[in-house]
């Protein structure tokens, strides 16, 4: 008896729990092994020189006991930099955030991917590979399109492997004989169009975080994902034109027509109403807008989400391959900004501004926009009605709210620092 429970204490002694190892101390073998090493909360870093097992960013951990401390619960091997999330959400897999952040941040929001399938064929008896797919043949293959599977470029290890899987698959969906399918087809649920386009995104953002790629792979792939989105916003002015909104957290759309006047865009922690009242307009049209978190492009403590505005005057939308075919005389907007309780106690309305920043997310303007705030309503507006200028680049017209102090340096935690293409050492630099 006494020897069986000398045995217990020593086995419990020696034992180490899921999540307790920091990565530093695992090797090649052993990080990223199995539960006890690394796994979900390691990873090995072939970049380094040396070569290490490193410890994951915070929201691309899995495995929530790594980032615990303090209480009655083993301290995990990841709580020097990350906090366990008080709520975790089942909808997404994120279970860790940066340490006091308090809160998972909507553009680092991971959604479960799955590998079944083929990155480069449909799935089914006989998969047809993406080059040969033909939409236009029937709603049946139609069908077949959409179970082409974007998470498996995740696999991929070469950056040019990687943009050449994702490339392939948005450029399909952007051939004009595909598209003109999904924009008509009575049965072309939006839905479809909006999942490759976060998939896109999603992968995009931790491919670039765990591998450091460089800007050219989001030149690449971002200009495409961003026209898969206007797309898919075409698509929605069709299938139900007096409204459409939907959140995907990392990407947001809607879409109304010009004749209800505004539209409210739902950021994490923000609202923003665009109210075009004083518009007026010889002929109906819509108002098409996608918003997305700067964060997952490394542009951190702005006020509000990015906002795509795509104006379009006419009773149907028309996809063109230029896509410049927005309504430049789309004025008069009045942006109403509202905070939620708690977000922020004040706002200096001396340093609310208006940025309008390039399709490629690599040129920020202010537009010298001046708002005014009311710190018992907790709103900002515009002092007057605003005239968009000309879009940057020909296609969007992409703005965002910020204080002149937004992307401050020491603010950047690691992976907001290579999303940002900074180094990260300790700090971002
Ligand atoms: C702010 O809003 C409150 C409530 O509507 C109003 O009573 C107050 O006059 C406003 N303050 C300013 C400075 O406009």
């Amino acid at each position: 008896m006494f020897v069986l429970i000398f045995i217990f204490i020593i086995t419990l002694q020696a034992s180490t729990y899921v999540g307790q190892s920091p990565c530093s101390t695992l090797t090649i073998a052993n990080c990223g092994a199995n539960a006890h090493n690394g796994e979900g909360w390691c990873y090995w870093d072939s970049l380094l020189t040396p070569p290490a097992c490193v410890t994951l960013p915070c929201y691309l951990i899995d495995e929530v006991a790594a980032c615990r401390a303090g209480g009655s619960l083993i301290t995990g091997g990841a709580f020097t930099e990350c906090d366990s999330l008080d709520t975790i959400s089942l909808e997404y897999d994120n279970v860790c955030c940066d340490k006091g952040l308090g809160k998972l941040s909507h553009g680092l929001v991971r959604f479960p991917m799955n590998f079944d399938g083929y990155v480069d064929s449909t799935n089914n008896d006989i998969p047809t590979p993406i080059s040969v797919l033909d939409i236009t043949i029937s709603v049946k293959e139609m069908f077949k399109l959409y179970t082409i599977n974007p998470w498996l470029a995740y696999k991929e290890l070469s950056e040019s492997q990687f943009e050449s899987k994702l490339k392939a698959i948005l450029e399909k969906y952007l051939e004009q004989s595909t598209r003109d399918v999904l924009l008509t087809e009575p049965k072309s649920h939006p839905f479809y169009i909006e999942r490759t386009v976060y998939q896109c995104l999603q992968l995009l953002r931790d491919w670039t975080v765990i591998h450091k790629s460089s800007d050219s792979l989001r030149y690449a792939i971002l200009p495409k994902i961003w026209s898969l989105a206007l797309i898919a916003l075409t698509r929605m002015t069709k299938f139900q034109p007096n409204y459409y909104q939907s959140h995907h957290y990392i990407i947001n759309f809607a879409i109304i027509p010009y004749f209800k006047n505004y539209i409210k865009i739902l950021g994490q922690g923000h609202t923003l109403t665009i109210d075009w009242s004083s518009f007026f307009y010889n002929s109906n049209g819509f108002m098409m807008v996608y918003s997305y978190p700067p964060e997952q492009f490394g542009i951190i403590n702005t006020y509000t989400d990015v906002f795509c505005i795509r104006p379009f005057q006419g009773s149907t939308v028309t996809y063109i391959e230029s896509e410049n075919n927005y309504d430049s005389s789309f004025s008069q907007i009045k942006f109403t900004y509202y905070w939620l309780e708690g977000t922020y106690s004040s706002i200096d309305e001396t340093k609310v501004k208006l940025f309008q920043i390039t399709d490629d997310t690599s040129t920020i303007t202010d537009t010298l926009v001046v708002f005014t705030c009311n710190q018992s309503q907790r709103i900002c507006t515009n002092t007057g009605n605003f005239q968009p200028a000309p879009p940057l680049d020909g296609k969007g017209q992409n703005y965002f709210l910020a204080p002149d102090t937004y992307n401050s340096l020491s603010d950047f935690k690691r992976a907001q620092c290579i999303l940002a293409y900074k180094t990260w050492t300790t700090v971002c630099t």
